[in-house]
C-alpha cells in the first residue's frame, strides 16, 4: 500500500486529534503516504482531501475536537453517494482507509469495501464507550471525568440548598457514562437504558435519604433512560413523592463532547490509531482495531455492529449500596 486515508465521522470525541496523529506519524514512520478527508463520508464525496505530513498533527495530542471536523453523511448512505466517494479516492490514489468514529461509520466502510474493494480499518471514537470489540472507547474516560467534573459542582450547591438534582448526562442508548460518572460522584441513584429503573424504586431511596436525615441527592439520567428525559422524569417522581421537595434538573449536553483529552483516552487513541494504521498495512480490513485486558485485538465490523456491549450490571448494585 503506497497512500492511505484517514478521517473521522459521527460524533466527535476527545481524544480523536491524538489517534490521527497515530495514524499519520505511523504512516510516515512506515514510508507510506497519507491523506487526511475532512468531514468524513461528506468530505469523501465531495472529495475534500489533502495530503498531510509530520508536521500537519504538530501540537494536536492534546486538543478535543477533530482537526479534520467530522459529519454524519446521508448521501453515502445512497449508491450514488458511494459511487462519487470512490471516484475521489481512486482520483487522489488512495488504497485503504483508516476510520475512526463508531457504528454508523463502520457500516458505511464495510458496504464500501463489498461494493467497491477499498479495505478501510477502524479505531472506536465516541464518548458512549458502546462498542463491542474494546474495553474502551476513545473519549469516553474524558467524558466520564467532564460529566464528573459538573455531578461534583452541582453536589456543592445541591446540599447547601437541600435539593434533589436530576443530571441528565450522554450515551444515546447507552449508560456507560450514567453509571461511571454516578459511582464517582457518589449518586443516590443511577438510571441506566440497560435496566429498568421503576419510579417507585427512585421515590424509595429518595425517601429512604430523607429518613436517615439526608438532605441532597443526585439522581444521574442516562438520556436514553425509558422513563423519559431528566425533567420528565423529576417531574414524575415530583409528583409521587408527596411531600415538599425542590427539586432541579441540569442536562449536561455537548459540554461532555469536548475538552482537552485525559492522559489515559490520549494514550488509547495512540494505540488505536497506530494499531489501525498497522493492521491496515498488513491485509486486514473490515475490523475494528480495540484494546482487551491492555492487548490489541482486531474485531469484525460485523461484530462491532451486531453485538451489544453490556454493561455491568453489579455496578448498579454497587450505587444501591454505597448511597445507603
Ligand atoms: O454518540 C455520541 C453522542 O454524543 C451521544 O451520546 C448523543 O446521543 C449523540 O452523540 C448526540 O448527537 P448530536 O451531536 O448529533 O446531537
Amino acid at each position: 500500500m503506497k497512500r492511505i486515508a484517514v478521517f473521522t465521522s459521527g460524533g466527535d470525541a476527545p481524544g480523536m486529534n491524538a489517534c490521527i496523529r497515530a495514524v499519520v506519524r505511523g504512516a510516515v514512520y512506515h514510508g507510506i503516504e497519507v491523506f487526511g478527508i475532512r468531514k468524513g463520508y461528506s468530505g469523501m464525496i465531495a472529495g475534500d482531501m489533502y495530503e498531510m505530513s509530520s508536521h500537519s498533527v504538530s501540537n494536536i495530542v492534546q486538543r478535543g475536537g477533530t482537526i479534520l471536523k467530522s459529519a454524519r453523511s446521508k448521501e453515502f448512505m445512497t449508491i450514488e453517494g458511494r459511487e462519487k466517494a470512490h471516484k475521489a479516492l481512486v482520483e487522489n490514489g488512495i488504497e485503504g482507509l483508516v476510520a475512526i468514529g463508531g457504528n454508523g461509520t463502520f457500516t458505511g466502510a464495510m458496504i464500501f469495501e463489498r461494493e467497491f474493494g477499498i479495505p478501510t480499518v477502524g479505531a472506536p471514537g465516541t464518548i458512549d464507550n458502546d462498542l463491542y470489540g474494546t474495553d474502551y472507547t476513545i473519549g469516553f474516560d474524558t467524558a466520564v471525568n467532564t460529566a464528573l467534573d459538573a455531578i461534583d459542582r452541582i453536589r456543592d450547591t445541591a446540599s447547601s440548598h437541600d435539593r434533589v438534582f436530576f443530571i441528565e448526562v450522554m450515551g444515546r442508548d447507552s449508560g456507560y457514562i450514567a453509571i461511571q460518572s454516578g459511582i464517582a460522584g457518589g449518586a443516590e441513584v443511577v438510571m441506566v437504558p440497560e435496566v429498568l429503573t421503576p419510579l417507585s424504586t427512585v421515590v424509595d431511596t429518595l425517601r429512604q435519604g430523607w429518613s436517615r436525615s439526608k438532605s441532597s441527592s443526585i439522581v444521574v439520567v442516562s438520556e436514553g433512560e425509558e422513563e423519559g428525559n431528566a425533567t420528565e422524569i423529576a417531574n414524575k417522581i415530583k409528583a409521587q413523592v408527596n411531600v415538599d421537595v425542590d427539586i432541579r434538573v441540569t442536562t449536561l449536553g455537548h459540554i461532555q463532547r469536548g475538552g482537552s483529552p485525559s492522559a489515559r483516552d490520549r494514550i488509547l487513541a495512540s494505540r488505536l490509531g497506530l494499531g489501525a494504521l498497522e493492521g491496515l498495512m498488513a491485509g486486514q480490513k473490515n475490523v475494528m482495531a480495540g484494546i482487551i485486558n491492555d492487548d490489541l485485538v482486531y474485531t469484525p465490523f460485523e461484530d462491532t455492529i451486531r453485538l451489544p456491549k453490556p454493561i455491568n450490571e453489579d455496578m448498579l448494585r454497587m450505587v444501591k449500596i454505597l448511597s445507603i
